[in-house]
């Protein structure tokens, strides 16, 4: 039987002072040789055999991006390296197995120097398999179900097992991929922390630690005009990087999803300091946060099967501010700068432990597992139980007391 097949595509490998083809971006940076390629074998079939006696394990990186994720593919693809296997990746989400992008080498080579960097090398997207848009020959998008398609094709390339980084929604599609026998370990990846059974994930320090500055770059602009600053952060259902950017950058007010507000107390907050002789203040918004009885702002529509965009909140909010105070409010949106990158080392080191735990959990055959911080170990959970509660702040949890604690009012 023939084993899937690599094809060397030399075109990326071109040396000297041949101008860079444009599919160059959309590949992993292969500092030297070739970029490899992927192919399905003549037969369909790319089942293990003795010619290829390598466990072949890829790896895609779905959904927002965080800093950090290359952080896992480099451990990842080290770690596989050292038992001797060979490692893929899967481009932008799990395009590269649906024949809408590729399916690329990992080796020691291409991962060389990346482990600082922000984003993906493998790129990313928010493709769910089981609901994938498909143009009819009418022009209309209609969500169509490829997953089994993706596990053939999965299977023609001759690969063993997937590891899937990525938050809630890429669990989500993980679980029913493992349901219907694919192979596959998780990683949990968000900005916002909202994934259940880790204590934290990668990238979310680093987007605390974005916020933080904006906050401590507030404060002086804020105090010499003696406005009130709304700084709006990520967060769409869960509030943990405003609560912690705001209880660490000692911001007056915090307003998150899981704690309804009240504009009236956010505004005897503002009031009370100005009495006290403090003319400034400073409000940090999750994107998600919302007024109590009231619905989070919403951000136009949602590309067809995505989640809604959420966001706004701080400009409404400030105008609310100031007709209500009378005092010169400003808001800005710190969006994507949360996002993008280098991840700080806090985050390299978690995301660095996570892509060698899902190497071990691959030798372990922890199929549908996820790998996860349980401090200070890293242990696997059940992507299943991961699905059954998501993450959000617990308003009785001793952050939240401490920053109460320390004057920030939540606007309830
Ligand atoms: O990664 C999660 C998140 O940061 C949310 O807080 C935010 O709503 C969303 O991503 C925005 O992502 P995008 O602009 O890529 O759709």
């Amino acid at each position: 039987m023939a084993s899937a097949g690599i094809e060397h595509d030399l075109s990326d490998g071109a040396q000297a002072s041949a101008p860079p083809k444009s599919r160059t971006a959309r590949r992993p940076r292969a500092k030297t040789g070739p970029v490899a390629v992927l192919k399905p074998s003549p037969s369909g079939d790319g089942r293990r055999t003795s010619a290829r006696a390598a466990t072949r394990i890829a790896i895609s990186t779905g959904g927002g991006d965080a800093p950090g994720l290359n952080a896992v593919i480099r451990a990842a693809v080290l770690s596989a390296a050292d038992l001797g296997w060979e490692t893929y990746g899967i481009m932008r989400g799990l395009h590269g197995l649906l024949g809408e992008d590729e399916v690329v080498s990992l080796t020691r080579e291409s991962v060389r120097g990346i482990g600082h960097l922000g984003g993906t090398i493998l790129r990313t997207s928010r493709g769910n398999p089981f609901h994938w848009p498909s143009r009819q020959p009418d022009g209309t998008l209609v969500d169509v179900d490829r997953s089994d398609e993706l596990i053939a094709n999965f299977r023609a390339l001759g690969l063993d097992a997937l590891v899937t980084v990525g938050g809630d929604g890429s669990l989500a599609v993980a679980q029913r991929l493992h349901e219907k026998g694919l192979k596959v370990v998780a990683v949990p990846k968000t900005i916002d922390n909202d994934v259940s059974g880790t204590v934290t994930t990668f990238g979310f320090d680093t987007a605390v630690g974005v916020a933080v500055e904006a906050i401590d770059r507030l404060h002086t602009t804020a105090e010499s005009h003696d406005r009130v600053m709304v700084l709006e952060v990520m967060g769409r259902e869960a509030g943990f990087i405003a609560l912690h950017a705001g209880a660490a950058g000692s911001a007056d007010v915090v307003l998150i999803p899981e704690i309804p507000y009240d504009v009236e107390k956010v505004c005897e907050k503002i009031m009370a300091r100005d009495r006290a002789g403090r003319k400034f203040s400073i409000v940090v918004v999750a994107e998600g946060a919302h007024p109590k009885g009231g619905a989070a702002s919403v951000v136009g529509p949602s590309a067809p099967g995505q989640p809604k965009r959420v966001g706004g909140i701080a400009d409404a909010l400030a105008q609310e501010i100031q007709e209500r105070t009378g005092k010169e409010t400003r808001s800005l949106v710190l969006g994507h700068l949360q996002r993008g990158g280098v991840p700080t080392s806090y985050d390299r080191l978690l995301a660095t432990r996570f892509g060698a735990a899902a190497v071990h959990a691959i030798h372990e055959e922890k199929w549908g597992h996820m790998v996860a911080l349980q401090s200070p170990n890293i242990v696997t959970v059940p992507i299943v139980e991961v699905l059954k509660r998501p993450k959000r702040v617990d308003p009785s949890h001793d952050t939240v007391r401490a920053a109460r604690a320390t004057g920030v009012s939540f606007g309830d």
